[in-house]
């Protein structure tokens, strides 16, 4: 009897739930909504936009919000990074970032922030408006490879648009596309074509056109992706040793560093939500309801926000509990970089110390080589805004080759001043199960 009634339970639940798929699908909002209008190509205008499209123009307008009510460590208010993370201050000392830092805010904001922040100076280049703006495309299409290190002052007429519709969507048949002169490059130069993605990659791929590393590559200082080796820290540490590329001399260290921007694509591809087939959209855009019609947010925030809409869909624990995981991987990695990016002052304090001293020049120079590698890694996790919950285990691991790296620099300074090497222990450790019976088999 109770069997029974568990198994027509199960039966009413699983048509009810079929029911609720088709009622969604059969809506037709998505379709009819998708096709509303043929806007003029080459459109970049908000409010063109907002007369055909309303209900998404409504959630895009709610990025001038400013708040971090319900997150930890991100949110849209503009604090200060060198207050939150003392050791930034000292590891980016002799570059623009050791005077200005903020934390990002919403998309409507772009504009204002880029022309405000202490970082922009006279000589500053146009590069800079790369990410802010839908002008670039035709900008880039009128100039060339010129519009890249041109005079940022010198385009200021020419920017007069922020990030709009039209950065992501084409204007007639509302389909996401890929406009960013860098991203179509990068992935042309890979042998992928930027015309012929998939929904769910767009889904995604629209948000890498800006939400990543890049690097001013050679005299004409073009944004480059630098993609070419993949997209892990590791691929793309490679990628600059090789080029010998640096952003900069460190003040005190005379390094030459890397500094690394924003790498939220390539720290989030691998990760434990990319591999189940996730994009950036599901969480970030997530669907809601909006006057009876179901529409993608777009309202670019915090999704701990959001989390009805953004994870609930998946998630079946209840929000704090998941919330408290987010906070739990988040703490972790905050402590976790704290410690390791004090380590990396010391560092940098060790080799101005050497060197000051009249340290052996070689042994010095490979310390530089060192810190460059820990900088790099610890900077990888501070630029990415997630504060690890994008890619925990990636994260850890870019924090755990910081401080490898750190203490490795420290060592080769403490040799150039003293003379003396620290004792180190290097041995290849078999680490599987399987590679350690080998071992044992071949040693007996
Ligand atoms: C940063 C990229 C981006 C920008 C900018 C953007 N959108 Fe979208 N838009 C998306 C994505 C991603 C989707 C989801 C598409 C899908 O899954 O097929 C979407 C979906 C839509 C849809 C389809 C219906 C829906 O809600 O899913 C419409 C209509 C739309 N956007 C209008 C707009 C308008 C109007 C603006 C400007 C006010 C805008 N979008 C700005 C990325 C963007
Ligand atoms: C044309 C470049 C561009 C594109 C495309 C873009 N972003 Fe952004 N995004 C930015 C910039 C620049 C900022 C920081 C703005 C500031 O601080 O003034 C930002 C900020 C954000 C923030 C932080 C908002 C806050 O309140 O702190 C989120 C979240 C975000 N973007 C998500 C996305 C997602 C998801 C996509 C893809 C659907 C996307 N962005 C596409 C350039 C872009
Ligand atoms: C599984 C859900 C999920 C996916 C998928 C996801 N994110 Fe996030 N994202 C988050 C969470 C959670 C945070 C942390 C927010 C916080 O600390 O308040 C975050 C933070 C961010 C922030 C900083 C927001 C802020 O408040 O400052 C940006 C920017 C961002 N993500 C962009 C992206 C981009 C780009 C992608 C795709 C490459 C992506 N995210 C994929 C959940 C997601
Ligand atoms: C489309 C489905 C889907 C959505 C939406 C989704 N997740 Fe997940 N999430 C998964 C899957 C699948 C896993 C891996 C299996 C598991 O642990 O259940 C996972 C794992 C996790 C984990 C544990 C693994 C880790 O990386 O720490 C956390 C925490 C998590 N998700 C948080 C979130 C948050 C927060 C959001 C919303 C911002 C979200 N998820 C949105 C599917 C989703």
């Amino acid at each position: 009897m109770r069997k029974r009634g568990i198994i027509l339970l199960s039966l009413m639940v699983i048509l009810a739930v079929s029911l609720v798929a088709v009622g969604c699908a059969s809506s037709g909002s998505q379709q009819a909504v998708s096709y509303r209008a043929e806007i003029a190509p080459g459109t970049l205008s908000v409010d063109e936009y907002a007369k055909y499209y309303p209900k998404q123009y409504d959630t895009f307008m709610k990025t001038s919000e400013m708040s971090n009510e319900g997150s930890k460590y991100g949110g849209s208010e503009e604090f200060d990074k060198l207050v939150q993370w003392p050791f930034l201050k000292e590891i980016f000392a002799g570059y623009g970032f050791a005077i200005e830092y903020n934390e990002d805010r919403g998309h409507n904001y772009t504009l204002e922030d880029v022309s405000k922040i202490k970082r922009i100076n006279e000589k500053s280049i146009a590069s800079c408006w790369t990410c802010k703006s839908a002008n670039i495309e035709g900008i880039v299409e009128e100039m060339g490879d010129d519009y890249y290190g041109a005079n940022f002052h010198d385009l200021k007429s020419k920017v007069t648009e922020g990030i709009t519709c039209a950065n992501c969507h084409d204007p007639q048949t509302m389909k996401l596309v890929i406009t960013q002169p860098p991203l179509r490059d990068t992935l042309t130069r890979l042998g992928k074509d930027p015309d012929k993605l998939t929904t769910q990659e767009l889904r995604t791929l629209t948000c890498a056109q800006c939400h990543v590393e890049y690097y001013f590559a050679g005299d004409k200082k073009v944004v480059t992706f630098p993609w070419d080796k993949g997209t892990t820290p590791d691929d793309i540490l490679a990628y600059y040793e090789e080029k010998g590329f640096s952003d900069w001399k460190h003040a005190k260290a005379g390094t030459p560093e890397i500094k690394v921007q924003h790498p939220e694509f390539e720290t989030f591809s691998g990760s434990t939500h990319a591999e189940a087939g996730l994009s950036c959209a599901d969480c970030h855009m997530p669907y809601s309801m909006n006057g009876g019609e179901k529409i993608s947010s777009h309202w670019w925030t915090s999704p701990l926000k959001t989390m009805n809409e953004s994870c609930m869909t998946c998630h079946r624990e209840g929000e704090e509990w998941l919330k408290e995981r987010v906070f739990y991987t988040q703490d972790k990695v905050a402590d976790t970089m704290a410690t390791v990016g004090n380590v990396n002052v010391e560092a940098i304090e060790a080799i101005a110390a050497a060197d000051a001293e009249g340290a052996n020049k070689a042994l010095l120079e490979e310390a530089r080589a060192l810190q460059r590698k820990a900088q790099f890694y610890v900077d990888w996790v501070g630029a990415e805004n997630s504060m690890g919950f994008h890619n925990p285990q990636l994260t850890f691991d870019s924090l755990s080759k910081s401080l490898d790296y750190a203490y490795q620099a420290i060592n080769k300074a403490t040799e150039a001043r003293t003379g003396v090497a620290t004792p180190q222990f290097e041995v290849n450790a078999p680490k599987t199960n399987s590679e350690t019976v080998k071992q044992m088999s071949k040693k007996s």
